[in-house]
């Protein structure tokens, strides 16, 4: 599922074209500087889920017993055609899955994952929860946010440096824990992990990526890009799956992971065993 690496190099006025952003939970249509109509008549003239999206709705429809116990996977199938969720891919799922418009858009505006403006080619998140704030997560955010934006305006959260979908174009955001505490500071993007970060090491990630360039992760799935990563996560794998699994499936437990299971079991160490305390009563609802 990989894109091509080849992408054009950035111009060289490249980092002043920053600051792509819709505004707080507003439909870029909706504010799009000078031409929002032509947007909307280029919306509602092509319509982006085509019979292939159709054809992959309902394979997704179809792997659930209850159809609208799919609405996870389908809301980052709308992402992986439009790189955030849009009224249209509201309407698309609400269609597909039997329900209304304000049952799909109450739970796309509940996760953080599904994304309420226009993404980056790639979205990167910077941990900025305890552990890692104390180890440098909140210089490296710090550090990203005047390093894709600039002194004068860094760049907030969930903003995007570039055009959003753009080659080169990256949308960042502080995230709070992404389960790899054992290997902070940690920076997802496009959610594959870089461990153990520090603000050097992630200035030279997101410049590759500005370039055009796919870094290998820590660990896990080869690096792809935002839409790339969305299909996978609406369940669709490249065409070479074997590999791909190889890579997912391969260890991806660090030295740090294992060393409190280690010490505990050097020592002797186990965990107490809990007593079988009867659960209260619960009174039934009338
Ligand atoms: S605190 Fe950063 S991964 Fe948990």
């Amino acid at each position: 599922m990989t894109s091509s690496t080849e992408r054009p190099e950035p111009g060289p006025d490249y980092a002043d074209q920053t600051h792509v952003a819709a505004g707080g939970d507003v439909d870029v249509r909706g504010i799009a500087p000078g031409d929002s109509a032509s947007i909307l008549d280029t919306a509602v003239l092509e319509d982006p889920f085509g019979p292939d999206i159709v054809d992959k709705a309902q394979q997704i429809i179809a792997r659930y017993p209850v159809s609208r116990s799919a609405l996870l996977p389908m809301l980052h199938l709308v992402q992986s055609v439009q790189g955030y969720v849009t009224q249209e891919g509201i309407a698309f799922c609400a269609k597909q899955l039997d329900l209304s418009d304000a049952e799909v858009s109450a739970v796309a505006t509940f996760y953080t994952m599904y994304k309420r403006r226009p993404c980056g080619e790639h979205l990167v998140s910077v941990c900025t929860n305890t552990l890692c704030a104390a180890l440098g997560g909140d210089d490296i955010y710090k550090k990203l946010q005047t390093h894709l934006g600039s002194e004068e305006k860094p760049l907030g959260h969930e903003e995007t440096a570039g055009t959003p979908g753009e080659p080169g174009s990256i949308t960042l955001e502080h995230a709070e824990c992404l389960a790899a505490c054992d290997l902070g500071p940690v920076i997802q993007v496009n959610y594959e992990y870089f461990d153990n970060q520090t603000t050097d090491k992630a200035v030279a990630l997101v410049d590759a990526l500005r370039a055009g360039k796919k870094p290998a992760p820590t660990r896990g799935a080869p690096l792809t890009d935002f839409k790339g990563a969305e299909l996978q996560l609406a369940g669709f794998f490249p065409e070479d799956e074997q590999t791909y699994r190889a890579d997912v499936d391969g260890p991806s437990q660090a030295v740090e992971t294992l060393r409190g299971a280690q010490v505990a079991q050097e020592r002797g160490w186990t965990a107490p065993v809990m007593e079988d305390v009867p659960l209260p009563a619960v009174e039934e609802k009338k």
